[in-house]
């Protein structure tokens, strides 16, 4: 089966600094890949890479090849706007908008010319059901979502990126900022998403790359030391860098 995203020989440079070195992974489809590593050795970098976040960064330079069902993502033709659509990202701390909760749902709908009020109202109800939080917000929709507590925020965040329909979600540390009964939710429902979507997903916890994950990637200063299914990757690493790191030697 052809990966949902192949990264080939990617290099990327921030100025003269090489940031990623000649990566090469297949990401399957409807399975969760983790990138695991020490801080600064360019995980939220290759993540960035897939939705073309990087385009936003000046001197940001990048070679190789990323492909998104077969398709050539940096292609001139390819439009960006679409692969953002395809590609969903939440970030480390929960950034909703300070909006209603409804109106940080329809955002992205809107944004793509969705403007039918029962449309709008579906998408809203589908998505926060997605995300699990429908149950906790469903009285009051027209609430401030600054309102939410911090867990509450980081699911109405990814029931936001679930909102146009990715195929896609990238996450950035998604439960750093969150207490052990937010991130168990949230690890609940990146498993239950996996069904649908195809999961990427930058975690420090070794624990929760080991609970929730298919694949991981062990990034070591720009560089994936060893990609593999992830009880290979913690059961018998490959090389003595990532059983050094899992074993909590450095990093
Ligand atoms: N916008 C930027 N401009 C210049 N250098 C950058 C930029 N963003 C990241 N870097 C550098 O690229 C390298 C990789 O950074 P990246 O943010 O990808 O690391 P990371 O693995 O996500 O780290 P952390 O675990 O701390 O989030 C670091 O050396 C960082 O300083
Ligand atoms: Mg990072």
């Amino acid at each position: 089966m052809n990966p949902k995203i192949k990264i080939e020989d990617v290099k990327l440079y921030y100025g003269d600094f090489l940031a990623l070195k000649s990566i090469s992974m297949d990401i399957p489809e409807n399975k969760i890949t983790a990138f695991i590593g020490p801080s600064g050795c360019g995980k939220s970098t290759m993540l960035k890479c897939i939705n073309r976040m990087n385009d936003l960064v000046e001197g940001c330079r990048i070679e190789g090849l990323i492909t998104l069902d077969s398709e050539d993502i940096y292609s001139k033709e390819y439009n960006v706007n679409r692969l953002r659509k395809r590609v969903g990202m939440v970030f480390q701390s929960p950034n909703p908008f300070p909006k209603s909760i409804y109106d940080n749902i329809t955002y992205g709908p809107r944004t793509h010319g969705i403007n039918d009020k029962a449309t709008l109202d579906e998408i809203v109800e589908r998505s926060l059901k997605q995300a699990a939080i429908w149950e906790e917000v469903k009285g009051d929709l027209n609430k401030n979502a600054m309102a939410l507590s911090g867990g509450q925020q980081q699911r109405l965040c990814i029931a936001r990126a679930l909102s146009v329909e990715p195929e896609v979600i990238l996450m950035d540390e998604p439960t750093s900022a969150l207490d052990p009964i937010s991130t168990g939710k949230i690890e609940d429902l990146v498993t239950e998403l996996k069904k649908e979507y195809t999961i990427v997903m930058v975690t420090h916890n070794m624990q929760q790359a080991s609970r929730v994950s298919d694949k991981t990637a062990f990034f070591l200063t720009g560089e994936v030391v060893e990609f593999a299914d992830t009880y290979d990757v913690f059961s018998k690493p490959q090389d003595k860098r990532t059983e050094d790191y899992i074993s909590g030697r450095f990093g």
